[in-house]
C-alpha cells in the first residue's frame, strides 16, 4: 500500500540551526518556512521533503509515506481501521501544510506518527542545491530511508510488514543488536528497524547523492567544521552504500551516502550479515549514542 518515503518531519529546540546545517553541510535547498517557523528543505523538485519544527525536545514528528492516489489512500485507511487503528482524515489544512493533496494519519503501537499521502506538490523549476552538488537520488525511490529504534521486533514486523505492507530486504547483526531492513519500492530499504529492548526512538535518515564526490565534499565540510560524526566513511555489507553518519543539530543522524544497490539486484530470499560494513563506518574517538532514544513504555509522569 506504500510506494515511498515521501517526506519526514522532526521537532527540535535547534530548528533554526538547520538554516545553515541544511544548505551548507547537507547541500539541501531551503524552502520558504512553514507555520511556526518550521524549517523546510528540498532535495529535488518536490516543494519540500524534510521539515524541522521548533519544539521543546528532539523527536521524530511524523513519517510521510506516499500512496498511489485517492483510491489507494481510502483503501489504506480502511485497512488500518480494520486493524483497530484510529485513522484521521480530511484535514485539508494539514495536507496543505505538508505539501500534499490529501492525507490520512495515525499513531502506531510504539507511538510513531505515520502519514499516508498522495499528490506531493512539485515545482518543475527544479532544485537548487545549497552548495555545489550533483543532486540527490529520489524519484521512484523516494526521499531516502528512515531507521526506527523499536523495543519489540516481532510486534514491529507484524505491524510494518503484515499491516503496512513492507517487505523484508535482509538483516544485519550490529554488534549483537539485530537490524532488519524493509523495502516498498526499488530502493534497497525505505525503512529499517533497530531492536533495542525497552527503548523507542529514531536512529537516522539516509540521503543518497547521485555522485560519490558529493559524499566526499560533504565529508570535507563536516571535518573542516568539526561537526560530530557518529560513524566515519565506510561501505555497508547489505546495500553496498558508501556513506558516513553525521550528528544533526537535532539529536538524530543523517547517513549521507552514494551508490546503494537496488533491491532488484539482491537475491529474492533475504540474506543475513554478521557485520554492518565491508570497510570503515568506525566510531570516532568519542562514540556518540546513536539517535534519539526514549524508554518504552513511556515512564509515568
Ligand atoms: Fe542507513
Amino acid at each position: 500500500m506504500i510506494e515511498a518515503l515521501d517526506y519526514i518531519g522532526f521537532r527540535s529546540p535547534n530548528a533554526a540551526e538547520w538554516e545553515t546545517f541544511g544548505p551548507e553541510v547537507l547541500g539541501v535547498q531551503l524552502a520558504a518556512p512553514g507555520p511556526g517557523g518550521a524549517v523546510r528543505m528540498r532535495v529535488d523538485d518536490a516543494a519540500h521533503r524534510l521539515t524541522i519544527h521548533p519544539g521543546d525536545a528532539d523527536d521524530l514528528a511524523y513519517l510521510g509515506w506516499g500512496v498511489r492516489g485517492p483510491a489507494a489512500l481510502a483503501d489504506a485507511a480502511a485497512r488500518l481501521e480494520a486493524e483497530g487503528l484510529d485513522v484521521r482524515r480530511g484535514d485539508a489544512g494539514l495536507a496543505a501544510e505538508r505539501g500534499v493533496t490529501e492525507l490520512a494519519w495515525f499513531t502506531d503501537l510504539f507511538g510513531f506518527r505515520h502519514e499516508l499521502a498522495w499528490g506531493q506538490l512539485t515545482e518543475p523549476a527544479g532544485f537548487r542545491p545549497g552548495r555545489p552538488l550533483s543532486g540527490f537520488l529520489t524519484g521512484g525511490q523516494g526521499l531516502g530511508h528512515a531507521v526506527l529504534i523499536v523495543p519489540d521486533l516481532d510486534a514491529a514486523e507484524a505491524f510494518y510488514g503484515r499491516v503496512m505492507g513492507f517487505r523484508v530486504s535482509d538483516q544485519i547483526d550490529m554488534h549483537g543488536v539485530p537490524v532488519r531492513f524493509y523495502h516498498c519500492n526499488g530502493r534497497h530499504h525505505s525503512l529499517a528497524l533497530v531492536h533495542v529492548p525497552g527503548v523507542v526512538g529514531y536512529h537516522h535518515l539516509m540521503l543518497e547523492t547521485t555522485a560519490l564526490d558529493d559524499v566526499g565534499t560533504a565529508y570535507d565540510v563536516v571535518l573542516e567544521r568539526g561537526i560530530p560524526l557518529a560513524m566515519t566513511l565506510g561501505r555497508h555489507t547489505n546495500d553496498l552504500m558508501t556513506s558516513f553518519y553525521v550528528r544533526t543539530p537535532s539529536g538524530f543522524e543523517i547517513e549521507y551516502g552514494y551508490g546503494g544497490v537496488p533491491i532488484a539486484d539482491t537475491p529474492p530470499s533475504p540474506r543475513a550479515f554478521a557485520k554492518t560494513s565491508i570497510w570503515g563506518h568506525h566510531f570516532p574517538g568519542e562514540p556518540l549514542l546513536p539517535g534519539i532514544a526514549k524508554p518504552f513504555p513511556q515512564e509515568e509522569q
